[in-house]
């Protein structure tokens, strides 16, 4: 179906501080692309086959800036450490078994299958540093008709034998990696992704900013997380100002039209803040992973105030599961905790604010991605929230924020990517 119409209660983020609602509206798809949202169906698409959604929400497909596949299957478990020592404990014994391709293909099985029936229409997504396996999830995503980036980790130090690679091995797989999936996917593009320095030598990083500026590639990684982390860095790359200037002098932080994504900083130094600014780098603002592993609350409103752009990820398995919905609740709220609790902290978010990064905020990493307006491209999910009932009416934005503090997958009933039906049930 490529031209059609869907009617329902539509609602978009119109600014980070505004919904645009059109009740009992029409949202018109175009060639995989939104033609607008109506009140009344203007006559030029009158012909088009339109799917009546009645009272359910329309809203735009949500948008996870990172999330690692390989985690997945120990979600929910093992929340007892901080970074450093939940790596070692939990996330790298994991991540070491998906140099079996069985057990990769029934665990990305799983994560795959879920991602496409989650209110998820883009995520950019860490595999492990195995080719095979990340050449496999791709394979994997690109079923699912989401649209995502899917990076082949690298990390060559300060890692167990059975996941570091040799310096050359990292850039050379990488490199083979890229080939392989050359022309293979639709809707499934490779993304650069550096571990984080602590597990990338100064020789991997080099070569892995070569690597970008011949093919422009996108980049995706950790910055400032956690205060050992950051300190580890200091000692790591004494030479660099701030961690994010790390990634600077490697040439992989934003800048010259580069897309990057950082996942965390939750612990930015002034000069970082404004870095971050000025190469345009995206911040994947995480929560949830933030508080079960106690990295601490990222000053959101500081970063917004600042004209940082910011979207926001899950990070499972530090984060326990893959709803974005979820994370916008959680965002609400550690914004709450770190506006009582840390001295010169700005006003806590607001619905409108979380609901704009886990949307259009992310999706502005895809490109005119996270919007129902004319000219983005068409993601959207139908939301029906009956299973939420009470008794007594709801106002339309009393509505949405239940759905973001309550729904579940079960309340989906239908998502579409660039126009293209994912599932309707
Ligand atoms: N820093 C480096 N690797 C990881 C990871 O897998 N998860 C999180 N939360 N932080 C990291
Ligand atoms: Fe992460």
């Amino acid at each position: 179906m490529k031209n059609f119409v869907l009617r329902g209660n539509l609602c978009t983020s119109r600014t980070r501080n505004c919904f645009q609602w059109v009740p009992h509206g029409y949202l018109v798809c175009e060639e995989g692309r939104s033609a607008g949202m109506f009140a009344e169906l203007p006559e030029r698409f009158a012909d088009y086959p339109l799917q009546d959604w009645g009272d359910c929400l329309i809203l735009p497909g949500l948008v996870d800036l990172h999330i690692h596949a390989p985690q997945y299957a120990f979600r929910g478990t093992g929340m007892d450490l901080e970074l450093l020592e939940w790596l070692n404990e939990r996330a790298f014994p994991e991540e070491e078994r998906y140099a079996d391709l069985e057990y990769a293909r029934e665990a990305y099985g799983i994560f795959a299958e879920n991602m496409k029936a989650s209110a998820t229409t883009r995520a950019c997504i860490f595999a492990t540093r195995h080719r095979q396996a990340t050449e496999l999830l791709m394979d994997l995503m690109e079923a699912t008709g989401l649209g995502t980036m899917v990076g082949k980790v690298n990390m060559d130090r300060n890692c167990p034998d059975g996941l570091r690679e040799g310096t050359e091995e990292s850039l050379q797989e990488t490199e083979r990696w890229l080939e392989e999936i050359e022309g293979r996917y639709e809707r499934t593009e490779p993304i650069l992704t550096p571990r984080f320095i602590p597990a990338c030598s100064d020789a991997v990083m080099r070569g892995l900013g070569r690597l970008q500026r011949d093919s422009g590639l996108p980049v995706q990684s950790h910055l400032s997380e956690n205060q050992e982390e950051a300190a580890w860095v200091r000692e790591l790359c004494p030479w660099a100002g701030c961690y994010g200037e790390a990634y600077e002098g490697f040439g992989l932080f934003g800048g010259d039209g580069q897309r990057t994504v950082m996942a965390h900083c939750v612990w930015p130094t002034a000069e970082e803040t404004a870095l971050l600014r000025a190469r345009g780098v995206f911040v994947a603002h995480c929560p949830q992973s933030n508080t079960n592993l106690c990295s601490g609350i990222a000053p959101v409103r500081e970063y917004l105030d600042m004209g940082v752009r910011v979207g926001l990820g899950t990070d499972v398995a530090a984060g326990c599961g893959e709803s974005i919905f979820r994370a916008m609740a959680d965002a609400v709220q550690v914004s709450k905790l770190r506006f009582k609790l840390a001295e010169g902290a700005g006003r806590p978010l607001t619905l409108e604010e979380a609901f704009f990064l886990g949307t259009k905020g992310g999706g502005a990493f895809f490109g005119k991605v996270g919007s129902l307006e004319a000219g983005y491209e068409m993601d959207a999910v139908v939301v029906d929230d009956r299973g939420l009932a009470r008794p007594g009416g709801l106002t339309l934005r009393e509505r949405l924020e239940r759905v973001v503090y309550l729904s579940g997958p079960e309340h989906i009933r239908a998502k579409y990517v660039r126009g293209r039906e994912i599932f309707v049930r």
